[in-house]
């Protein structure tokens, strides 16, 4: 897909981060955009914003991507009002307050909500709008958000994260495949923002967990607002990617027909390799990759 002009795009967690730069990008490029996102405020904000940057409607659903039914309402108003869609980031997901903390003591309530955010989160997405597409038999595709931590290779300290992030990895390969078998115009590719640690506020996820994944105010709490707090507070010699820079190379591997929207770093590629040769030599791993 070259031109995003007149298209129709749909990006949940839409209002902040990657998911509100791809929808500037979108809207600058002249796309249909739908914001998707479960906080109502900052969606309005959002909204006001990238409705400036282009001629293409823009619209700001609230849709809570745990909830299948949620997710199915946010497709009928899509359809109703553009009768398509062409392009589907299922963007949203949430940081787990889990570092450092070993697997055997996470509530079971971080599990959840960590599982049904950024992996049922994708699969609703994939119910609802997928077979629509298909039968609108148009040239489309749905981008699930992975991360290399999971999607390629764990870090430790994030159990439930990295968890999740390989079951995306994994479901956007299937997906990938049998749209292939199906011979449609609907593709599917699967990105990892990066390639450092993307300056978002997925740190205060915690400021959007539904109640019924709180079992203790612990769970709410937001020590630092975005990554470059973080940096700042700690001291943590971490390096920092812009999300616009992500969106800008999501949207050039979409133009390019590509799978893997994977950005290139030395670094990231040792580490895939490392894993991939022990797994192959079938070394036991070692305490971090
Ligand atoms: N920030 C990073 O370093 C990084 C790295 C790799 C992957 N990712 C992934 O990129 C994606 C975007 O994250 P981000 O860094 O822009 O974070 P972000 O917190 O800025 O954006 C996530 C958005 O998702 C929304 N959201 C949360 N729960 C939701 C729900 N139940 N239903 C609908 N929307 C919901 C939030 O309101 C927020 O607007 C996520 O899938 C994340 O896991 C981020």
């Amino acid at each position: 897909m070259q031109d995003f002009s007149g298209k129709v795009a749909v990006v949940t967690g839409g209002a902040s981060g990657v998911g509100k730069c791809l929808c500037a990008d979108l809207a600058r490029a002249g796309a249909h955009v739908v914001i998707a996102d479960i906080e109502p405020a900052r969606i309005e904000k959002t909204r006001a914003e990238i409705a400036a940057l282009g001629d293409g409607e823009v619209l700001g659903i609230v849709c809570d991507v745990t909830k299948e039914a949620s997710v199915r309402a946010l497709a009928e108003q899509v359809f109703a009002r553009f009768s398509t869609v062409h392009i589907l980031f299922n963007n949203a997901g949430v940081g787990l307050g889990e570092a450092q903390r070993k697997i055997w003591t996470l509530p079971l309530s971080d599990w959840r909500w960590g599982i049904d955010v950024n992996v049922l989160g994708v699969v609703h997405g994939i119910a609802a709008f997928v077979p629509r597409m298909l039968e609108a038999g148009e040239e489309g595709v749905v981008v699930n958000t992975s991360s290399t931590n999971g999607g390629l290779r764990s870090l430790p300290n994030t159990p439930i994260y990295a968890a999740t992030k390989a079951a995306v990895t994994s479901i956007s390969e299937v997906l990938h495949q049998q749209l292939l078998r199906e011979g449609s115009l609907l593709r599917a590719a699967v990105l990892f923002p990066g390639p450092h640690t993307v300056n978002t506020g997925i740190m205060a996820s915690g400021e959007v967990r539904p109640a019924d994944y709180v079992e203790n105010a612990a769970q709410t709490k937001v020590a630092y607002r975005t990554m470059e707090d973080l940096v700042r507070t700690t001291g943590l010699k971490l390096r920092l990617t812009e999300p616009e820079e992500v969106a800008a190379f999501a949207l050039e591997g979409v133009r390019a027909r590509r799978f893997w929207l994977l950005p290139a770093s030395a670094e990231n590629d040792a580490l895939i390799a490392a894993r991939t040769q022990q797994i192959l030599a079938r070394q036991d791993p070692p305490s971090a990759w």
